[in-house]
């Protein structure tokens, strides 16, 4: 809860997070949940979706309309606990959204979201989405073709093929709220842990919140590297041989077809 609150407000105070843009979701421990909960369950609220394999497991969720930099002051009106039910067709809420609030509208993206990547990596956990400046100024001057994006980003500071090997997957402009940009942004991150919306922000997704955080910043970074020189002639820039001396010594596999 404390790193939630934390991270919230960074994210806040990073500029990524304006009035109530953004979400965070983590999934739980039933045990820690336990352990702090009674369990009572306060009402049930409708997800709009199916999502089975995440029936019975348990999320801490930002409330949908909520503005980040408030988190740190009301944490129980902006977030919520939630345990899927009824194969994820239904979310008990077992603490939070004081003032009868819900989850993020984009609950979707964030539940599809943690079953992508749950069958790539099991120790996921947490998904969160902002409206970084540098990226998404960045969708509206740069191909959104996936590999151009990434090696661009690549490009523009030596540890990004480190921190993201995986690339950043794209998707065009689509209306955000729904389970169409929940079902295509869960197919993204089936293979990278960042999904860039064009014009609107990004997803990322990781083992723990500093992670995810990390993620998007070091993306972030690049992109705003990018917006400095894009308009200036280009005398350097990190190699395709570099990027895989980077890859032996880090240990890392960029993305298959994405380097020379
Ligand atoms: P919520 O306030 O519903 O979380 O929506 C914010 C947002 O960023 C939508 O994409
Ligand atoms: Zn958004």
């Amino acid at each position: 809860m404390v790193e939630m609150i934390r991270t919230a407000t960074n994210m806040y105070n990073h500029g990524w997070d304006e009035r109530n843009g953004g979400n965070i979701s983590m999934l739980l421990d039933e045990a820690e949940v336990r352990e702090y909960l009674d369990m009572q369950s306060i009402c049930t609220l409708e997800t709009g979706f199916a999502a089975p394999e995440l029936d019975g497991r348990f999320f801490l969720v930002t409330g949908t309309g909520k503005y980040f930099m408030n988190v740190q002051y009301d944490p129980a009106k902006n977030l919520g606990i939630v345990r899927l039910i009824e194969d994820g067709t239904k979310a008990e809420l077992l603490w939070g959204y004081t003032d009868g609030g819900r989850f993020t509208s984009e609950f979707s993206a964030h539940m599809m979201s943690h079953v992508a990547r749950l069958v790539v990596d099991p120790l996921n956990r947490v998904v969160m989405h902002c409206h970084p400046g540098n990226l998404l100024a960045m969708t509206y001057v740069h191909d959104l073709d996936e590999r151009a994006f990434t090696r661009t980003l690549w490009q523009m500071c030596t540890e990004c093929i480190v921190v993201f090997p995986d690339g950043v997957n794209v998707l065009p402009w689509m209306l955000c709220g729904t389970n169409e940009i929940g079902e295509a942004t869960a197919k993204k991150m089936e293979t990278a842990r960042l999904v860039v919306w064009a014009q609107h922000g990004i997803y990322g997704a990781g083992r723990d919140l500093d992670e995810t955080f990390g993620l998007i910043e070091t993306a972030e970074k690049a992109a705003e590297i990018y917006l400095k020189i894009a308009h200036l002639p280009l005398v350097n820039t990190i190699t395709d041989e570099q990027m895989h001396l980077l890859e032996q010594r880090f240990g890392v596999k960029a993305r298959e077809g994405y380097l020379q």
